[in-house]
């Protein structure tokens, strides 16, 4: 009995498995980052930033959501970004970053700003958990 039930939810978790691979695809039509965008994302992954910031709310939680910090009116500034970018603060690393380093974080993180939100809608969530764009 304990056995039939085991197989049961097996193949109902394969079967969820299949349907989430084969659709979750249908819905992520974002486009990677390319130019200098994409340079700022590699420069993000080698410095961790993620360690402490979130991405579409996804992320470490010692420093703020940057999903969309690109289109605030005042932190939105490049002259803002730029000097924790640069310097960092009291509770933030200075990652010693060259001017070309910052630039491309900040196109990165525009990028990031024009792929989405980071509060998630409740009816942009496909119910397989993906996000439907
Ligand atoms: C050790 C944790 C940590 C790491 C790693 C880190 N930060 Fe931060 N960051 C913080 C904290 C904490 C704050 C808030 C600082 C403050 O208010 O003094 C912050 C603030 C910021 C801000 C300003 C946000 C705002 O709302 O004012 C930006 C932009 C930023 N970080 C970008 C980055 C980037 C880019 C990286 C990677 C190169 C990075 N951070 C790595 C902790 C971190």
């Amino acid at each position: 009995m304990k056995l039939r039930l085991w197989f049961t939810l097996m193949i109902l978790f394969l079967i969820y498995s299949i349907l989430v691979y084969v659709y979750s695809d249908q819905h992520g039509q974002g486009s990677s980052p390319s130019g200098a965008a994409y340079a700022g994302w590699m420069v993000w992954q080698e410095h961790n930033c993620h360690a402490c910031h979130q991405l579409y709310g996804l992320g470490g939680y010692m420093g703020p959501d940057l999903t969309n910090i690109a289109a605030d009116e005042i932190k939105g500034k490049p002259a803002y970004l730029k000097v924790f970018i640069k310097y960092g603060s009291a509770n933030m690393p200075d990652f010693h970053l060259s001017d070309l380093e910052a630039d491309q974080l900040l196109a990165f993180l525009k990028w990031v700003n024009d792929s989405g939100h980071s509060a998630v809608a409740k009816e942009s969530v496909h119910w397989s958990g993906t996000y439907i764009f």
